[in-house]
């Protein structure tokens, strides 16, 4: 019997969307207003998804202190109010898409959840868009 267990956190972070050999014109064409220069803020909302096994002894797929802790430490602390272009290495090279913020969350993550349990992070960057990635 598997079981999913869910915790959601919170960031701010900027970013500005855009393609260095493009031309301001065309990043603004494929991007709009999110490749404005001066960079902008979303509030960003995640949900860790962790599905496995319930312990037979405690009860739980996962303890969620623990669950709570590693977001808090490996997820807020790196991106909580952080230009993610300039202050997050992985961006330099990587447009900061929810997508690529989506996937730099569950690769972060993965290290941190034991291989037989099921990861699946979803990344509100409005209360409307929102992406999910789990691994696939
Ligand atoms: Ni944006």
């Amino acid at each position: 019997m598997k079981v999913t267990v869910s915790r959601k956190a919170h960031f701010n972070a900027a970013h500005r969307l855009f393609v260095k050999n493009w031309s301001d014109k065309k990043n603004m064409e494929i991007f709009g207003i999110c490749s404005n220069t001066n960079y902008h803020g979303h509030n960003y909302e995640i949900i860790v998804d962790i599905t496995g096994d319930v312990d037979p002894l405690t009860g739980m797929v996962i303890d969620l202190k623990d669950l709570k802790d590693i977001i808090k430490n490996k997820i807020e602390n790196i991106l909580d109010h952080k230009n993610l272009n300039l202050d997050i290495d992985y961006f330099k090279k990587v447009v900061p898409t929810a997508e690529n913020i989506c996937i730099f969350i569950w690769n972060i993550l993965r290290k941190e959840i034991e291989m037989a349990k099921g990861l699946e992070v979803t990344l509100f960057e409005t209360p409307r868009n929102f992406v999910k990635y789990n691994g696939n």
